[in-house]
């Protein structure tokens, strides 16, 4: 098939997303804490990483300032294209002391919300994108099954005030991996090793969700609600029966566990994808394949493999999260031509895909990592907070408004992304 030939389905929603913690800045929560704890920065000393990277990568800060800056930022999603954004709120600012409401921070958010409709982007709206205000942290966070409780009433006072404006939620973004490296790996805030908290903490979260729709849906009889989950795809070797077991375990375990769990509660699956993952005796090296910024092999068809995988929830799919580490956008050009194909593939394969949103609108504070690894569609200057798109912004604008991907790639097209990098 040529590249011309690749059209989307009508209504097609076009964007990229973001996280609070990642690009707000100025935040009381759990992370923020974290971040300046005399522990870490002792880890982070002894590693030689604030050697590296200095200690400000470490700090979330004031991140991208998007905070304040946020009119700015969806004035140019509008330009590059896009035609639907994704955020979250930040749960330690609505809701700073239990049961205490911020209304301050709630009008903040509701012109948030209406200034992406002002600029033709639908929101895609996250309630908890991992970061936890200290009171919830300091009861347990989610190993306390009284956070459940707390997040419905949170969600119920979100419904409330924002759901005349949005129509698309996502609950929980990847629960299963806030599970693993919180609580089984302990590489993230509460850096817990343990097997219990691990199950105890997943079983808590579905439960969440659970509440989280249940409350959405009565509130909100015409809202379309969600999660983003993190999506693997696994690959074993032909003719390896153990590669081919583990393979299962791992399709089952990870990614279909806590959507199956959900599935009565679910009008769509939010769909986050980085890896492919080899599983087995057979697995061996892989030969050369291009790698992002962090190291993370860049497969654009493993997007395509995880959404037909999907397939059989018979739900329809969203593309929440897809994208790559790339400060100088050497690959990304490359990476979301070749994903995109991908995800048209799996359209005509049956996967009802309706929407793909870049990971990430912006350059932004990339959790234990820091602000180092760039993300951006729009390279972020942390000194001046000058907003920059990169090329690739550039030629992914161009599918966007042609909801297809011809203009970008085709005869006419300029296969380095560069041609229109100036303009409009
Ligand atoms: C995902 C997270 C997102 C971002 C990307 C790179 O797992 O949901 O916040 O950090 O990875």
């Amino acid at each position: 098939m040529k590249d011309k030939d690749i059209i989307f389905p009508k209504g097609f929603f076009w964007g990229a997303a973001t996280a609070a913690h990642q690009v707000e800045g100025g935040l009381k929560n759990d992370w923020t804490e974290w971040e300046a704890s005399p522990k870490r920065l002792a880890e982070l000393e002894r590693s030689g990483l604030i050697k590296k990277y200095g200690k400000d990568n470490f700090m979330s800060g004031r991140a991208a300032d998007q905070y304040r800056l946020f009119a700015d930022d969806f004035k140019l999603a509008r330009e590059l294209g896009h035609n639907a954004t994704r955020f979250s709120l930040e749960w330690s600012r609505l809701e700073p002391e239990e049961g205490r409401f911020n209304e301050k921070e709630f009008a903040h958010y509701r012109e948030v919300i209406r200034a992406a409709r002002a600029n033709g982007l639908e929101p895609f709206v996250t309630l908890w994108h991992w970061t936890l205000p200290l009171w919830v942290r300091d009861q347990g966070g989610w190993q306390n099954g009284k956070t459940i409780g707390d997040f419905a009433r949170f969600t119920e006072k979100v419904a409330l005030e924002f759901g005349a404006d949005v129509q698309f939620w996502l609950t929980l973004n990847e629960p299963e991996v806030y599970a693993i490296e919180s609580y089984l790996q302990g590489i993230r805030p509460p850096q817990k090793r343990s097997p219990l908290a691990y199950l105890r903490v997943l079983r808590h979260l579905v439960l969440a969700h659970h509440a989280a729709y249940a409350v959405m849906r009565q509130m909100l009889p015409g809202a379309q609600v969600g999660l983003a989950s993190h999506q693997i795809h696994f690959v074993s070797a032909p003719h390896d029966p153990i590669g081919w077991l583990i393979k299962k375990l791992a399709d089952w375990w990870w990614n279909g566990r806590f959507i199956a769990k959900s599935a009565d509660c679910l009008d769509f699956i939010g769909v986050n994808n980085y890896f492919r993952m080899p599983v087995g005796i057979g697995r061996g090296n892989a030969p050369s394949v291009p790698k992002s910024d962090l190291g993370w092999e860049l497969h654009p068809d493993s997007l395509k493999s995880v959404l037909l995988g999907l397939k059989h929830f018979k739900k329809p799919l969203y593309v929440t999260e897809s994208g790559l580490a790339d400060a100088e956008d050497k690959l990304r050009p490359w990476f979301i031509r070749e994903t995109l194909k991908g995800v048209h593939q799996a359209i005509a394969s049956g996967a009802e895909v309706r929407g793909y949103l870049h990971w990430s609108l912006l350059d932004n504070f990339e959790w234990e990592s820091g602000f180092w690894p760039r993300f951006g569609l729009i390279a972020i200057d942390h000194k001046t907070l000058k907003r920059t798109p990169r090329p690739s912004a550039f030629l992914y604008r161009d599918i966007c408004r042609a909801n297809e991907l011809k203009n970008a790639f085709g005869e006419d097209g300029d296969r380095d992304g560069n041609a229109s990098a100036g303009g409009n």
